[in-house]
């Protein structure tokens, strides 16, 4: 990326960017649930309890949709990490199946409060990871995200008006993305073991456990609430 080059857009599109730059629109859109769990978390009052899980439920499915469909395929090749981008799109996943569960069953209320915390403590997580792995790691250039952020708020747009569109759907093609991803790990696992494997041939008898190549696994897992799961 040529960072003087971007600077420059950046100052002379300042407002323009305002408006239309992906990661501002997602870090307020997940500063906006997280102030929703938080609420939820600070009250005791049932109905009160219902009405904001409702409303974070379906800002996190728009907001899960739009990165599904938009952000992640639009940055996935820049990040250059595929364990990162499958990772996430699991922890989509997990969120969708949890969002269907709250949504569908005729849960009694502790049973509710329970998936709820569970989801919160998942999607901040999930946003933790986001903001702090993912984000920094995109290389896109000035137009490319500028592109992005318009895709992206047409989008939300669209489904805030129609929020019928979300519905099963965004939950079939988390489902399918998520296959997809998990194919794709393998193979690049598969591909760095065998590039190890060559590159041992010569000394076969090393121990494996400094052969790993994944530098998330020693420096994010630990913080991560699946760790202790
Ligand atoms: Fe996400």
């Amino acid at each position: 990326m040529n960072e003087s080059m971007n600077r420059k857009g950046r100052n002379s599109n300042a407002e323009t960017m305002e408006s239309t730059d992906p990661l501002s629109m997602l870090k307020e859109d997940h500063s906006n649930v997280k102030k929703l769990f938080d609420q939820f978390e600070g009250t005791d009052d049932e109905r009160e309890q219902k009405q904001i899980a409702t409303k974070a439920l379906n800002e996190l499915k728009v907001h899960a949709a739009i990165e599904e469909d938009i952000f992640y395929p639009g940055v996935s090749e820049t990040v250059d990490d595929t364990e990162l981008m499958s990772e996430a799109t699991e922890e989509h996943h997990v969120v969708h199946f949890l969002i269907d569960e709250l949504e569908s069953q005729d849960l009694d209320h502790d049973t509710f409060h329970a998936k709820f915390i569970v989801l919160a403590e998942n999607v901040r997580h999930h946003i933790k990871e986001e903001e702090g792995e993912m984000m920094p790691k995109i290389d896109s250039d000035e137009a490319e995200m500028k592109e992005l952020g318009r895709r992206m708020a047409e989008r939300k747009q669209e489904l805030m008006e129609n929020p019928e569109a979300l519905s099963r759907k965004t939950s079939r093609s988390s489902t399918k993305r998520a296959a997809q991803s998990r194919q794709t790990s393998a193979d690049q696992k598969t591909a760095k073991t065998s590039g190890r494997s060559a590159s041992r041939s010569g000394s076969a008898k090393d121990g494996d456990s400094g052969g790993r190549s994944s530098t998330r696994k020693s420096s994010s897992k630990p913080s991560s609430p699946r760790a202790s799961r």
